[in-house]
């Protein structure tokens, strides 16, 4: 006892908090990462806070957040246990990969989702080939705009969705097919769902969720998202054939044979679909025109062997994930063993959030952190360089499952764009906004563009 109460003493510091509240009232729910960053300039790298009952410890800064997740794998590679998702069908014996808890469950999920991956083609030609085409088909998609205003957000979501979903699902969907324009309005809502305070507190009172119509009303678009996944999961099953695995949904159906009826799987990796490519910044820089005429040329499609002589678009695409804060708290750890992390002692069990902003923005680190300067991966001759403090995908145990497969499309995609269109915002408009929304991943407010055929 005498040794635990010395151990909580280094407990890390942080703001004192309300009674039941905690520091709720202290965190923008919409911009979570702000309010992280100024109570690290107040508290320093590692403090804690009080969410509802819970014990909670954000880490901030490359430093700090290379520690825990990298040199203590294992003390912060669990997951906390989110009552919310209850309503869906998630419990604690049926989680899927990505708010799994650390173990074998998530050890077996993990291998399988990387392993079926990998037979339908991450990290391989055949994949790159999907992504070429599809890429094909945004740029046809863009051009039929003929050069009036439009917002880009929705086709570029349809287009990487339709990557995932082929992979997925083994079929692609066309632009304007009702279908899937639901499906991707559906996906984008259910994500929204995720912020703001109201969802955070039924998961610290998760009875609340008991009360008739407010998992409805509050989860709506999830539920449908899941529903919709069970109409694809039936129809696929009507057809399952064990000799001929067409895609992850048989491969998955396989397994389930195996290890029991695990659904959700799919859902969270169709939920993890980011949309990074259009950001002005990066769409306006001329020099990446010069690299693509040079090393691609206007006769064929850009490949993944191009990205090695192009140090340049390699470089702008680096910095707009830095620049762009996707995923900027990243996924919520917990730790799975009492640990110590800059000299604090945490707790088993405690909720980890580690503020992947501070990281990509970290100023003991990056030269020019709060500008867009693609010069941070580039040495002196205009080579690419790499940086360790770039970690949007996370680092560790649970690094992102799909960063191969976001990697190649980010290449893809943006060079194929840029090899057929200048970018312009229309004079009636105003420039789109630096700032996004935030609702685990951040998207960008929306905005007009011409794509100006070259
Ligand atoms: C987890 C980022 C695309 C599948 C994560 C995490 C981040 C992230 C920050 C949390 C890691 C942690 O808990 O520490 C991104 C970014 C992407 C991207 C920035 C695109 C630019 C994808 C894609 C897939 C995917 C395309 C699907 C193949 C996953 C999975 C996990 C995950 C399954 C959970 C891993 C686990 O808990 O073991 N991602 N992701 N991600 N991501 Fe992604």
């Amino acid at each position: 006892f005498i040794k635990r109460r010395r151990s909580w003493s280094r407990y890390p510091p942080g703001p004192p908090s309300l009674p039941f509240l905690g520091n709720m009232l202290q965190i923008d729910f919409y911009n979570p990462h702000l309010s992280f960053n100024q109570l690290n300039k107040k508290f320093g790298n590692v403090f804690s806070l009080q969410y509802f009952w819970s014990n909670m410890v954000v880490v901030n800064g490359y430093k700090a957040v290379k520690d825990a997740l990298v040199q203590k794998a294992e003390d912060f590679a669990d997951r906390p246990y989110f009552p919310k998702y209850a309503h869906l069908g998630y419990n604690k014996r049926s989680q899927g990969l990505i708010i799994s808890r650390y173990g074998p469950a998530w050890r077996q999920q993990r291998r399988f989702a990387l392993c079926t991956l990998k037979n339908f083609g991450m990290g391989k030609k055949s994949l790159e080939n999907q992504i070429s085409q599809e890429a094909g088909y945004l740029c046809s998609a863009f051009s039929s705009k003929e050069g009036h205003p439009f917002d880009p957000l929705f086709l570029v979501k349809k287009a990487v969705s339709n990557v995932i979903y082929s992979l997925t699902f083994g079929e692609r969907f066309d632009y304007d097919d009702e279908k899937f324009q639901r499906l991707v309005e559906i996906f984008q809502q259910s994500m929204k769902e995720e912020s703001g305070f109201l969802p955070q507190l039924l998961n610290e009172v998760p009875f609340l969720l008991r009360i008739p119509r407010v998992p409805q009303k509050v989860f709506q678009y999830q539920r449908a998202s899941m529903s919709l996944i069970d109409a694809i999961l039936k129809k696929h099953k009507e057809t399952w054939d064990s000799t001929h695995i067409r895609d992850f949904t048989d491969a998955f159906l396989q397994e389930m044979e195996k290890v029991g009826n695990q659904q959700d799987l799919f859902e969270c990796i169709v939920l993890c679909l980011v949309n990074t490519l259009v950001k002005e910044q990066s769409l306006l820089v001329p020099f990446i025109y010069k690299e693509i005429d040079k090393v691609i040329g206007r006769d064929r499609s850009p490949n993944m062997l191009d990205q090695a002589n192009m140090p340049y678009a390699n470089a702008v695409i680096h910095e707009i994930q830095c620049y762009g804060d996707i995923v900027p708290t990243g996924l919520p750890h917990m730790t799975y063993r009492d640990t110590e992390l800059q000299g604090f002692f945490i707790p088993k069990d405690t909720v980890i959030i580690t503020n992947l902003s501070s990281v990509l923005k970290d100023e003991t680190f990056w030269e020019k952190p709060h500008q867009f300067y693609p010069k941070h991966f580039l040495d002196a001759d205009g080579q690419f360089v790499k940086r360790e403090a770039f970690l949007p995908f996370s680092a560790g145990r649970r690094i992102c499952l799909g960063e191969q497969l976001a990697r190649m499309e980010l290449f893809l995609f943006f060079t194929s764009l840029l090899q057929c269109f200048t970018f312009q915002v229309p004079e009636d408009q105003p420039s789109p906004q630096e700032d996004g929304c935030f609702a685990i991943i951040h998207f960008p407010y929306p905005y007009q563009i011409q794509a100006i055929l070259r």
